[in-house]
């Protein structure tokens, strides 16, 4: 029986889960930097508490209404009962703890009247019994502009995909390291999906630097750079999937990001790889390179709406403001790219967003702006990933639904014809 003295196994985890949910809610946070919080634990309980915190942002609205059904006490939703509640119930329906554990490590972490309130509302949930919540709702606000964007279906799609952490994704860096490769499936060329959600250093073949972790989607614009293109800039380049894969394809690749400490991972996984491109240290908007390139790829920061499965917090952090400023710096960023390509060459610009206002918006635009630029139509380049009317590739939830699904992807071929 613990003492006052003995702390309680698991309850520091969660004081971390806690400080995490708090940066990412309260600070607007990304969930790597609010990790920060469970510096000094052992890494399982590190591991733990950002598992507890992202399980929590994946169902947020639909466990604040199980909380509200609960007690007739207004919580605000900053107040520490909240997000204890929040935590402790994400463990339940996520990770499956049980009951005990849950509540030994919830109650210390509250005081007085809210401990009461905590232990009473956990109580009466739990001999009810939860939801399984397959399909959470988003915030409201997402849900809206998914909605009038997308409809409703790819609203219902976006629920059910958040619900799960995804496939894990590996990009080759030759043909016949991935035939070789028996685990998962592969659905496009140079590309395997496999189950697996531990540490990926035990993979087969990372040692070897044989693959890199990339999301199906997110490796789709490298392959529009056309294979005919000898020098490629890869414009915004760290931590360097797509400077990967055009270096895999025989490009001489130039690596360009204006954050060092993002680059030198660049530099990491490049070595570990045994792949070669030249780096530079400079912001694209005030860098101009001595000579235009074959190919230039855009691949602009942005809200990163798209990758909510994996980074659920991306949903609280991308308000409007965010997504108006990421856009305005995409059309600054583009303005600059175009000038960097030689006549007849290709400009690919991409965004892991779900917002239009940062893909075919800012396309639209640019090809008003720019008249000795066309779009070249994408072919479909993975399995089920059609292309747009428009030429483009816009990758949606629920498409590849029953084989663990994509990011939210945008990703355009424009030419220079003059
Ligand atoms: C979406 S990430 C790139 C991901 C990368 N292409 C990959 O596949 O691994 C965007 C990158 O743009 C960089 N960035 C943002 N603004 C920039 C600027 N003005 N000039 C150069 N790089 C910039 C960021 O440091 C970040 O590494």
């Amino acid at each position: 029986m613990p003492t006052p003295e003995t702390p309680i196994e698991g309850v520091a985890a969660r004081q971390a889960a806690l400080r995490i949910l708090d940066a990412v809610l309260r600070r607007g946070q990304t969930m790597d930097n609010a990790a920060q919080a469970a510096r000094g634990l052992p890494p399982a309980d590190a591991a733990l508490a950002s598992a507890i915190a992202g399980e929590t942002l994946r169902r947020l609205p639909d466990l604040d209404a199980l909380i509200d059904g609960a007690t007739r006490q207004i919580l605000p939703d900053d107040s520490k009962a909240r997000t204890v509640l929040r935590l402790a119930l994400a463990q339940k329906i996520g990770l499956g703890t049980p009951d005990h554990a849950l509540v030994a490590t919830a109650l210390p972490l509250v005081d007085g009247g809210p401990r009461r309130l905590v232990h009473g509302v956990l109580g009466t949930l739990l001999r009810k019994g939860l939801p399984t919540m397959e399909a959470p709702r988003l915030p409201e606000l997402v849900e809206e502009r998914w909605g009038a964007a997308w409809g409703e279906q790819v609203v219902e799609a976006a629920r059910r995909a958040i619900a799960h952490r995804p496939p894990l994704d590996l990009t080759f860096a030759s043909d016949e390291a991935c035939e070789a490769y028996t685990q998962g499936v592969s659905l496009a060329p140079r590309h395997r999906r496999i189950d697996h959600h531990g540490s990926i250093t035990d993979l087969p073949g990372f040692d070897a630097g044989q693959w890199w972790i990339q999301d199906l989607a997110s490796s789709l614009p490298a392959r529009l750079i056309p294979g005919s293109a000898t020098t490629v800039l890869d414009a915004c380049a760290a931590p360097g999937g797509k400077t990967m894969q055009l270096a895999a394809t025989g490009h001489e690749v130039t690596a360009l990001d204006r954050s060092e400490s993002r680059l030198a991972r660049l530099s990491d996984n490049l070595k570990r790889t045994n792949l070669k491109a030249k780096t530079v240290v400079a912001d694209a908007l005030d860098w101009t390179p001595g000579n235009p390139f074959d190919a230039v790829l855009l691949d602009a920061p942005c809200s990163a709406t798209g990758t909510f499965r994996r980074h659920p917090e991306v949903l609280y952090r991308a308000r409007p403001a965010i997504v108006a400023q990421s856009a305005e710096l995409q059309a600054q960023l583009l303005a600059r790219a175009a000038d960097w390509v030689k006549p007849g060459g290709s400009l690919v610009f991409a965004v892991c967003s779900l917002e239009p206002e940062e893909g075919e918006q800012r396309i639209e635009q640019f090809l008003t702006d720019r008249p000795d630029y066309r779009i070249e139509p994408a072919s479909e380049l993975a399995d089920g990933v059609t292309p747009h009317p428009r030429g483009w590739l816009r990758v949606l939830p629920g498409m590849l639904e029953s084989q663990g699904g994509l990011d939210g992807f945008f990703t355009a071929h424009l030419v220079r014809t003059g």
